[in-house]
């Protein structure tokens, strides 16, 4: 178990383009300011998994790469124009994989105090529900966890 500082000197949001993890982010870079903590912005690209099922074939391994770096690009480019990152020590990060288990690896590998998440996100799920990723991370991750409605 990694030491967690408090205040926090590590945050980490994450964002999947959807109004909740924009309003996670504000939290996050808000949060960041107040602290002098530094923000890590990650978006997890998950592969679409039909492409390896029985019907058709599935896309080469650099058109596939470039589908998963302009989505990624898309999210991380309007997290910058709609969030207010002044006097924010911030980097943006992509990964791709499965998200909660990326988010959860990523907070124990890099000394991440407090991790915040959307308590929903671009997902359909019954809006009564936490996230499955927002409930993933919370179950997963070594250190505090911040669900913004
Ligand atoms: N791919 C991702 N990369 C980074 N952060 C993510 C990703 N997906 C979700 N999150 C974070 O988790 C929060 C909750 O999203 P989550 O995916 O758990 O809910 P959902 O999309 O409503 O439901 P589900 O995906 O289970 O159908 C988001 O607001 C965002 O902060
Ligand atoms: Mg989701």
């Amino acid at each position: 178990m990694t030491t967690t500082h408090w205040p926090p000197q590590h945050i980490l949001v994450g964002i999947d383009g959807s109004d909740q993890a924009t309003r996670a982010a504000a939290t996050a870079a808000d949060m960041a300011r107040t602290n002098g903590a530094r923000l890590t912005i990650m978006t997890v690209v998950r592969p679409p998994e039909g492409w390896w099922g029985i019907v058709g074939t599935p896309p080469t391994a650099t058109a596939m790469a470039r589908m998963l770096e302009s989505a990624q690009r898309d999210v991380l480019d309007a997290v910058e124009a709609d969030v207010d990152l002044t006097d924010v020590v911030y980097e943006l990060v992509e990964e791709i994989g499965d998200p909660a288990a990326i988010l959860s690896n990523y907070t124990l590998d890099n000394d991440v105090d407090l991790v915040i998440l959307g308590r929903q996100g671009a997902g359909l799920l019954e809006r009564i529900m936490i996230g499955s990723v927002a409930n993933r991370v919370s179950h997963k991750a070594p250190s505090p966890v911040m669900l913004v409605p």
